[in-house]
């Protein structure tokens, strides 16, 4: 189809107006969206404002090396946490590395944009394992191109804290609590976090809840058993400055031993 000049111009300055007026609809501040959002972004925000998902941004909860997190809220006055991950920003050859070897993904998209999308469905379907067996992280709601929409962990003013900061009442409970996740994560949904840390995890009526999802192997993954090691080591880690000592190799070999 040919447009003549004059067209042209009326349909950009069409989808100016439009971009401009789904702006003011988001409810983020000019500042962020225009460093954060590029106009696919925008325009995917759009959609799952129109499939009334969302109504409006709330407050940012935080703004990571690759993704920012809102909170926002649902037509129904439901409180949601909704993930970003910016395009410009992401690192999206590590990105390949922890897709590549995992049989639910076809071979890796083959442009930046593709990499990010398929990094955001892992971290949906990852999430959905762990909804599936009860092991508590955010319940996802929904993946779209580079935004997940997932339950808003937190009370009505402050979203929950990280588990580094909050003072334990009972460390050594938590941390059986945590191993239990890892265990229970291998056996029931042949997943490992591979990013598991206390930067990782928050706490949220009393219990540590997973989250950040994206970098999750199933055993299949190669490096599969390498990160599970990883993840004992820091969890070990984290407890042993509450004077919580436990046996990092011997935690691993056992959990190794249940899937042999
Ligand atoms: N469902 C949620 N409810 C409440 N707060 C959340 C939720 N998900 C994430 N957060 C907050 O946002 C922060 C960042 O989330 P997350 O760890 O998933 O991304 P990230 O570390 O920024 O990712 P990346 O490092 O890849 O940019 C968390 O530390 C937590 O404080
Ligand atoms: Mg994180």
């Amino acid at each position: 189809m040919c447009f003549s000049m004059e067209i042209k111009e009326k349909i950009v300055e069409k989808i100016d107006r439009e971009l401009q007026e789904l702006k003011n609809r988001i409810g983020i501040d000019r500042k962020t969206l225009d460093e954060v959002f590029d106009r696919p972004t925008l325009l995917a925000f759009g959609k799952l404002i129109s499939d009334r998902i969302i109504e409006y941004v709330d407050f940012p909860i935080s703004t990571g090396k690759e993704a920012n997190v809102f909170r926002a809220v649902t037509p129904d006055g439901k409180l949601i946490a909704v993930k970003v991950y910016r395009i410009a920003t992401s690192n999206f050859k590590r990105m390949i590395y922890y897709i590549r070897g995992d049989p639910r993904f076809a071979p890796v998209g083959r442009s930046k944009r593709e990499v990010i999308y398929q990094w955001v469905r892992k971290e949906m379907k990852n999430l959905e394992r762990l909804a599936k067996i009860n092991v508590p992280a955010p319940k996802p709601i929904k993946s779209f191109q580079n935004i997940l929409v997932m339950q808003y962990l937190g009370s009505k003013s402050t979203p929950a804290p990280l588990i580094k900061d909050v003072e334990l009442e009972d460390p050594e409970e938590t941390c059986e609590q945590i191993i239990g996740y890892i265990r229970k994560m291998l056996l029931q949904a042949k997943l490992v976090h591979s990013d598991l840390s206390e930067y990782n995890i928050l706490y949220y009526r009393k219990k540590p809840y997973l989250i950040d999802l994206a970098q999750g192997v199933i055993l299949d993954h190669p490096m599969a058993l390498d990160f599970l090691r990883r993840d004992v080591t820091n969890i070990v880690r984290f407890f042993r400055k509450y004077g919580v000592n436990r046996d990092e190799k011997r935690i691993y070999d056992e959990l190794v031993g249940m899937i042999s």
